[in-house]
């Protein structure tokens, strides 16, 4: 099989409207939570810029159109996270919404653990702050 014809996570989720549904529900915990809703400017989060940003990263990360990387140039997930104090509580809080927005699409249990598997990962890696003392 040439990697053309691989499907992609992308499509075995169903592509773009399940990841804007995960994106949109993770975005409404963050509205609601008191550590992650002040790192976000309140203009991107009205217009609906940064589900936006989210959703076509994500799109892109699992296989499916580029139009994150020629909007925005190459992800660098940890730079684009720096000027956010990124803690561990902050971490957790970030996972507990994204898990909520997992859960409403409810994907088959092999898909949902990868996908639940790298943004684990991610949020692990993007920590860049220690827990104020
Ligand atoms: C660990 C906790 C995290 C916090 C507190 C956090 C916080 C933020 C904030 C405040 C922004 C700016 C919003 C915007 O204007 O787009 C942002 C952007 C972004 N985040 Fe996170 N984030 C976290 C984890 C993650 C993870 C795990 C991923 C990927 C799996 C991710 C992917 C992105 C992307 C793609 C953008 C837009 C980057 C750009 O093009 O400017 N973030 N994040």
């Amino acid at each position: 099989m040439t990697q053309a014809t691989e499907t992609t996570l992308y499509e075995l989720i169903g592509g773009m409207p399940t990841i804007e549904r995960i994106v949109h529900r993770f975005y409404q915990g963050v509205v609601t939570d008191e550590v992650l809703k002040p790192m976000y400017n309140p203009d991107y989060l009205a217009d609906g810029s940064a589900e936006k940003r989210l959703t076509l990263f994500l799109a892109q990360y699992w296989g499916g159109p580029t139009i994150y990387s020629e909007a925005r140039g190459h992800p660098r997930l940890r730079m684009r996270h720096a000027p956010y104090a990124i803690t561990p509580t902050a971490r957790e809080r970030w996972l507990k919404h994204f898990r909520v927005g997992l859960d409403e699409v409810a994907l088959a249990p092999e898909l949902d653990a990868q996908f639940w598997g790298y943004v684990q990962h991610a949020a692990e890696f993007l920590v860049n702050t220690d827990e104020p003392a």
